[in-house]
């Protein structure tokens, strides 16, 4: 199996150009179903995850090119509205998919998704917005049966702002007939970028409100040309790392706007974080504070998907921090393998308690899940001796060549030859 070997306490500088985010991609490419047209999707990350999606498009019977960045969609001939097991299982994204099947086609077979494994993470507000739009849904042995003839507009309320149940809702509301209002919607930069691709295809959302979002029913939309937002989270991993590490970065199309609540927290643990239009300057010299309290919050809160890379930076800095996780139950999976790092952190539930140690040691330990990987090549990069990362296909499923970009930067990094028992996937 592959392995990242990190050879740690080198400062990072230079400038890096923060690749296309993984959770806008994901639910645009379940939108493409919607649509009787050609996509191109520019600025689309190359990660395992996406070459999932693309794999489920060509099940259904789209036609998709990858040049570059560029991603071509042809989705004129959808000729199928079952999704086999092994495809759902590949990724939690999978089940954005139910909406646009059911939208397309009327109906949609397909079981749970799979996904990081970060908490129970169940899909009852996915099923109960596409209930309330009119979808029959039967659920037998854990395979969804669901059908719609058309779906019909209606108010639908989601009690907390799921991301994926807002994509769904939204995927399902653009072609149903007549007018959709989606109360308390997620506000995450990616389901802004998912209406803009949207409206770009000819669809009629507005947000009305902070979390409330108008749909007006069209009969068809059309393929477009949208480029995809930077990716918050891969720039936030870098960020994290140069307060690890120590240095000056410079990050080119990171989208500083979306970015807003975690540079505030960089900065209070004394980072330097600078804003020049799209870009940000992130410096770090010497050892950091601690944060007193942080709880990962929905947008435009501190992001879930930041906690893990945020506590690796956390681990060196002088004093106590308290890091909350509130939105799912069980993401502190780098926990333990911090502290064979050397890390002093104690779990109390939902919160963990880091006491900064002066330094970190290289250590081998495993990621087991997407974050917590890129948490452990935080932590590695700044740790004295080398780091030897396992499992490194969860983190290959969100960013795009790890070991590349934090080279660019004079880290002593390397991805160990595959011995064979892992297969990559190919799109
Ligand atoms: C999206 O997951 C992201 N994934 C996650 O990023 C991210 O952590 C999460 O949103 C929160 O920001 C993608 O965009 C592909 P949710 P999603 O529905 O949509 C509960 C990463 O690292 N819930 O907003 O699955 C759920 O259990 C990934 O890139 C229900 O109870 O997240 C959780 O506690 C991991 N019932 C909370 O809501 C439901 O039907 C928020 O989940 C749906 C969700």
């Amino acid at each position: 199996m592959e392995k990242i070997i990190v050879c740690g306490g080198k400062p990072l500088h230079g400038t890096l150009r923060v690749q296309g985010s993984k959770n806008a991609a994901l639910p645009i490419l379940a939108a493409c179903v919607l649509i009787r047209g050609v996509t191109v999707l520019e600025n689309c990350p190359d990660l395992s995850d996406v070459r999932a999606a693309v794999a489920i498009l060509r099940h259904l019977g789209c036609v998709a090119k990858r040049e570059g960045h560029r991603l071509t969609v042809d989705s004129r001939c959808i000729s199928c509205y079952t999704i086999p097991n092994e495809l759902m299982r590949e990724m939690r994204s999978s089940i954005v998919f139910l909406g646009s099947v059911l939208a397309r086609t009327g109906n949609a077979v397909l079981c749970a998704p799979g996904g990081c494994e970060i908490g129970l993470r169940p899909i009852d507000l996915h099923l109960s917005a596409l209930r309330a739009l009119g979808a029959a849904i039967d659920d037998e042995n854990g395979i969804l049966r669901c059908h719609a003839k058309r779906l019909r507009g209606a108010t639908v309320r989601l009690p907390i702002p799921s991301v994926g149940a807002t994509e769904n809702a939204l995927l399902a509301a653009v072609t149903a007939k007549g007018d959709t209002l989606l109360c308390g919607a997620a506000r995450e930069p990616e389901i802004d970028d998912l209406v803009l691709f949207l409206n770009a295809c000819g669809a009629r959302i507005a947000r009305t409100g902070e979390g409330d979002l108008s749909v007006r029913g069209v009969q068809t939309l059309h393929g477009c040309r949208h480029r995809v937002i930077p990716d918050r989270i891969a720039a936030l991993s870098v960020m994290a790392a140069v307060g690890a590490a120590g240095g000056n970065v410079l990050l080119e199309n990171a989208a500083p706007a979306h970015l807003e609540a975690a540079s505030q927290v960089l900065r209070r643990a004394g980072c330097r974080v600078e804003e020049t239009g799209g870009s940000l300057t992130v410096a770090a010299e010497g050892r950091l504070r601690a944060v007193p309290s942080i709880e990962t919050r929905p947008h435009p809160g501190f992001p879930t998907d930041g906690q893990a890379v945020l506590m690796a930076m956390l681990s060196t800095a002088k004093g106590k921090s308290r890091v909350t996780e509130t939105i799912f139950e069980n993401r502190f999976h780098h926990v333990d393998a911090l502290r064979r790092m050397g890390a002093n952190i104690c779990l109390r539930g939902r919160c963990a308690i880091v006491e900064g140690v002066p330094t970190l040691y290289g250590a081998a330990v495993t990621a087991r899940d997407l974050r917590a990987g890129a948490a452990l090549i935080v932590a590695g990069l700044g740790a004295q001796g080398t780091t030897v990362i396992d499992g490194v296909r969860h983190i290959d499923r969100g960013y795009e060549k790890i070991e590349a970009c934090f080279k660019t930067l004079g880290a002593q990094i390397e991805r160990s030859a595959d011995s064979g028992s892992e297969q990559p996937q190919s799109e």
